[in-house]
């Protein structure tokens, strides 16, 4: 009996409902592993298949494009997708997809216990206690920043930052927004005001990014920006790291400029600047954001359903342009 099954490339192993799928609907180029393949695995894998599920971590440049020739869609495992080469793509009718919407509220959650563990010196109270040296209660011990009330800035007003956003409601916090789009947002409340990107960083408490990573975006956070910030001021970053320079924001950290960073990504993952983890008043998360069996399981599904779709000659639901 012949296998008519399409021919499916997947890069990392995804979570056991997602793979259960995966096996009774493809053929699999082979197994996949729980680690990066290295370039030249990820080149043959995607050359052999139909389609493909990839994730942030897999650079996909016109080359490898290019020696894909029987590929006809690339899901991207993730919202963001400046891993891959549109248009490179583009010029080889190669369909490109990413998993938004199903990991906006893991993302904005993540983003506020990162906000909350930052201003609050959650780690570094938690590995007081597990030194064995915490010595009770006392009136001065890790007095860290007052939330509440506070001036959340928010850069990038997409979904996910929209979602952070609503959080902020619980806070009683006052909501400044950034974003490069238009300024007609008519379904915001009125209480979320747009400012510019300075005026974000001059005024807020607490500055968090949620825009994409292009070559617009790509250190838009980088010494000039940090010094308009307040010395009592935190940034947090779920987006991407090459948003922020990292070693501007070391500096600013060392030097006081700002009061601490809660981040979540990096430019360079899986090494982070060196420095950061020496600083205490950073709070430092393994790209964590969408970590929620839940929302993984759909990323995955998402994936799927684009694949199907695009295979059977329709139009994929998050084909990215
Ligand atoms: C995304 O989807 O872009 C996230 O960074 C992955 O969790």
């Amino acid at each position: 009996m012949t296998n008519t099954r399409p021919i499916l490339y997947l890069s990392r192993l995804l979570p056991d409902p997602v793979m259960a799928i995966v096996r009774e609907r493809f053929q699999l180029v082979q197994e996949p592993l729980d680690a990066l393949p290295a370039p030249s695995a990820l080149r043959e894998g995607l050359s052999q298949a139909d389609a493909a599920i990839v994730t942030l971590g897999d650079p996909i440049d016109a080359e490898t494009i290019r020696v894909a020739t029987r590929l006809k869609i690339l899901a991207n495992y993730a919202v963001g997708y400046n891993n891959i080469d549109l248009a490179a793509a583009r010029q080889c009718g190669l369909i490109v997809t990413n998993t938004p919407d199903v990991l906006t509220d893991a993302t904005a959650d993540l983003t506020w216990a990162l906000l909350l563990a930052t201003a609050r010196r959650v780690v570094e109270g938690d590995t007081l206690v597990r030194s064995g040296k915490w010595t009770g209660w006392s009136p001065t011990q890790l007095l860290g920043a007052e939330v509440t009330g506070k001036t959340l800035g928010i850069i990038g007003m997409g979904r996910i930052g929209q979602a952070v956003a609503q959080r902020a409601v619980g806070f009683r916090m006052r909501v400044r927004y950034h974003t490069r789009q238009s300024l007609a947002t008519p379904s915001f409340p009125h209480e979320w005001e747009h400012r510019s990107l300075r005026d974000i960083l001059e005024e807020a408490d607490i500055v968090t990014i949620h825009t994409p990573l292009t070559p617009a975006t790509h250190h838009l956070i980088g010494a000039h920006e940090l010094a308009w910030m307040r010395p009592t001021a935190f940034v947090i970053n779920t987006a991407r790291g090459s948003i922020i320079d990292e070693r501007a924001l070391v500096d600013a950290l060392k030097t006081g400029i700002i009061a601490g960073a809660g981040l979540d990504v990096y430019e360079q993952e899986p090494a982070p600047h060196q420095m950061l983890a020496q600083l205490k008043q950073v709070v430092l998360l393994p790209h964590i954001g969408s970590a929620t069996l839940h929302a993984r399981v759909q990323m995955g599904l998402v994936c799927l359903k684009n694949i199907h779709a695009v295979l059977e000659g329709r139009p994929a639901p998050n084909h990215v342009h």
